[in-house]
């Protein structure tokens, strides 16, 4: 038997918003999910220069570096390569059932859109598509092109949530960390996990 609440695919990609990713992975930790965890080359770059969090090059080493940061239990983390075509993810017969990208980058964007599958994001994301699972897109951008405005538009009609990083302000935030679980606690909503982080808006707090 799994020890874990459920399975979840979660990819940061080279889209400003890095602080959000890593929240994000936090809270699903937290929450006792098993999280497959994908990383394309670029977000490692915004990682670093968002949230000053250098991930170790050697695949077992950024492994260990993640699983202490957010005090994952066992096996509860798997970083996984960009070309890992026998993970979990990969296929539609083990792939979880839910896929998080946040942040999501417009070139990530483009490349589900056109079913692209070059690397592992793409390709589970593109599992999602197939199989019917529930995809989640959180994209930052701004301004929008006619390019990006047509991708968005084709995969809302495929079913997959578009959420832009887009945080509201009528909860009055305070700090930079309540602005960024404004759009962790829409997220974790979305995947029916339980959150703390926001109430709803007109909520009774009492
Ligand atoms: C600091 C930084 C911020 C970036 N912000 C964005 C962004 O908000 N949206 C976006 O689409 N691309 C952004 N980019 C560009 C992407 O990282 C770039 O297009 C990259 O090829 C995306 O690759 P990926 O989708 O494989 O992560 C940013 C790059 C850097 C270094």
């Amino acid at each position: 038997m799994n020890e874990f609440n459920k399975r979840i695919t979660l990819a940061l990609t080279g889209a400003s918003g890095a602080p959000y990713g890593l929240r994000l992975l936090q809270q699903l930790i937290a929450a006792n999910v098993q999280v497959y965890l994908l990383l394309s080359d670029a977000a490692k770059i915004v990682l670093a220069t968002e949230a000053d969090v250098e991930i170790p090059k050697d695949l077992q080493q950024a492994q260990h570096f993640l699983e202490q940061r957010f005090s994952a239990k066992q096996n509860q983390l798997q970083l996984l390569e960009r070309s890992d075509w026998f993970s979990a993810p990969a296929s539609g017969s083990s792939s979880p059932k839910q896929m998080v990208i946040c942040p999501c980058s417009m070139g990530t964007l483009s490349a589900i859109r056109h079913g692209s599958s070059n690397n592992l994001i793409e390709r589970a994301a593109d599992v999602m598509l197939k199989e019917r699972g529930q995809l989640i897109i959180a994209w930052r951008e701004s301004p929008l092109s006619t390019i990006h405005l047509e991708n968005m538009l084709a995969l809302s009609q495929m079913g997959v949530t578009m959420m832009p990083l887009a945080p509201g302000f009528y909860h009055k935030p305070q700090t930079l960390e309540q602005i960024i679980d404004f759009m962790v606690a829409r997220i974790l909503d979305h995947l029916n996990i339980e959150q703390t982080l926001v109430l709803p808006w007109m909520s009774d707090s009492t």
